[in-house]
């Protein structure tokens, strides 16, 4: 998203200045500056290290948003709590690091993730202390800027006895009539993943109430992290983060028991640590560490950057009781400059003008498969298509997928491939809406899946667009394509 300072093309991110408000002082990185892969229009910290969204909240109608944040150097190491602010959720103002470790405090070597609940009027943080892994408390100031630990931290000191757990963090709390719930993070060995529930009159005293679900998400899982449990329509969701992806489990909740009955990815591709919140028209609104695949540690370091969030989406229930995922409509404020295609066949490969496509842009495609097995778009593609990145459909697989394998001429950089399931019904076209965000493209399809996939791209003129069919004749129904900040 844009951010009024330190990641749009109007801030100035070549210099050492203090930030608008004069609260947050911008490293100068000239490295960053130039970066070709750094985006423009998705949330990251002014400078350095990124991963989970944390404490996501809507409190006085302002959008706030906080994030695990190493303000040392472009790489994970000691945590703290970022914080941004936001009135429409895609234009955000930095303002000071919220949660920095305490040296003699249960969080000294670092504040992990965690969310933040409105306890009677008080904004309260719940978040993971580090070494060993405690639950911790925060209360802050009305405009959420100042915050202050509780003096009994950590609130939960250890795992339950007995319990064999592989983790147990990144605490999630919601109210439930006069009592508080909260979901940690876990794993018992030998199992697979759990979120274990607890319960509180005032969210310092907690018992322990049992696993609310063990599971597993696929081969390896043993451990679930950054847990998210809400409602969602008629049904309940555990949203859990392992084995590299972000996994929703669909089910019934009642009295402390939650019941699935399915589970679906939130997003087949660089997505995770995903937390939701519900703002006041009621939407889910979810956001995610996007893990970006860009090189090794000293090549991060040089760049003075690592990581940005994904674009915010709405959550919703299908009609097929699955999960549905869409951006959300704000992300329209950001489009800028205009071009459209006119309906028209496609069979092989149709390069579109031009003035269509950029290296920071939405694209909005509809297309009737028609005769065509396959159907694809490509992005960031050079003049000749030597590179390009290619969102495909295939019709007999019936999955959308994200390759890469041309997408940079540098046989340094990573080429990732990702796929998705997507099952469309007789006469529905593909409804694509895909942000290309430099080295960042998220593929939204239907309003029912998403995909986030990286490329880095070596040609300045890797800004094209195209479209192409193989096995017949597709038929473009529509394509807008603007120009994003
Ligand atoms: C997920 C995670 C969390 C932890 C945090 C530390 O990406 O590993 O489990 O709290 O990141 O930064």
């Amino acid at each position: 998203m844009a951010t009024l300072l330190g990641n749009s093309r109007k801030s100035g991110r070549d210099g050492a200045r203090p930030s608008q408000d004069g609260l947050f002082p911008v490293p100068r990185n000239d490295n960053m500056a130039h970066d070709p892969h750094r985006p423009t229009y998705h949330f990251m910290p002014p400078c350095q290290w990124i991963n989970d969204p944390n404490g996501l909240i809507q409190w006085k109608g302002q959008y706030h948003l906080f994030y695990q944040h190493n303000p040392a150097e472009a790489f994970f190491g000691r945590m703290h709590w970022g914080h941004a602010v936001s009135t429409d959720l895609v234009h955000w103002r930095h303002l000071p690091i919220a949660l920095t470790p305490s040296p003699e405090g249960a969080d000294k070597d670092g504040v992990y993730s965690g969310c933040i609940v409105d306890d009677h009027g008080v904004p309260t943080a719940l978040y993971t202390g580090v070494h060993p892994e405690v639950q911790c408390l925060a209360t802050g100031t009305d405009d959420l800027v100042s915050w202050e630990k509780h003096p009994g931290n950590p609130v939960i000191p250890a795992p339950p006895p007995g319990l064999a757990v592989t983790g147990f963090r990144d605490p999630w709390v919601w109210r439930e009539g006069e009592l508080w719930y909260m979901v940690i993070g876990s794993g018992i060995a030998g199992v697979g993943g759990a979120a274990l529930l607890y319960r509180s009159a005032d969210l310092r005293q907690w018992d322990y109430r049992g696993p609310l679900y063990v599971g597993s998400v696929g081969p390896g899982d043993t451990m679930w992290e950054c847990p998210c449990f809400f409602p969602l329509g008629n049904r309940a969701v555990l949203m859990v983060s392992a084995c590299g992806g972000v996994h929703a489990w669909i089910g019934d909740y009642a009295a402390e028991r939650f019941v699935p009955t399915r589970c679906d990815r939130v997003d087949a591709g660089l997505y995770y640590a995903a937390q939701a919140f519900r703002d006041d028209r009621n939407r889910r609104i979810v956001f995610a560490w996007v893990t970006e695949r860009r090189g090794e540690r000293a090549a991060l370091v040089a760049s003075g950057w690592a990581g940005m969030l994904s674009l915010p989406r709405v959550l919703s229930l299908g009609n097929d009781g699955g999960l549905g995922v869409a951006p959300a409509e704000e992300l329209n404020l950001l489009r800028g400059r205009h071009r459209s295609c006119p309906p028209q066949p496609i069979a092989g490969c149709t390069p579109l003008p031009p003035e269509i496509g950029g290296s920071a842009v939405e694209v909005e495609v509809s297309i009737s498969p028609g005769s065509a097995s396959v159907i694809e778009l490509a992005v960031r593609r050079s003049a000749n298509g030597e590179e390009q990145g290619l969102i495909r459909y295939d019709l007999a697989e019936q999955a959308l997928s994200w390759h890469t394998d041309q997408g940079s001429l540098a046989p340094s950089l990573p080429k990732p491939a990702f796929k998705a399931g997507l099952r469309l019904a007789s006469g529905e076209p593909l409804r694509l809406r895909v942000y290309v965000d430099r080295s960042v493209v998220e593929i939204y399809a239907n309003n029912r899946i998403a995909l986030t996939g990286c490329i880095y791209p070596s040609r300045a003129d890797s800004t094209g667009v195209a479209l192409l069919a193989h096995g017949g004749e597709a038929h473009l129904e529509r394509l807008d394509c603007w120009e994003m900040p």
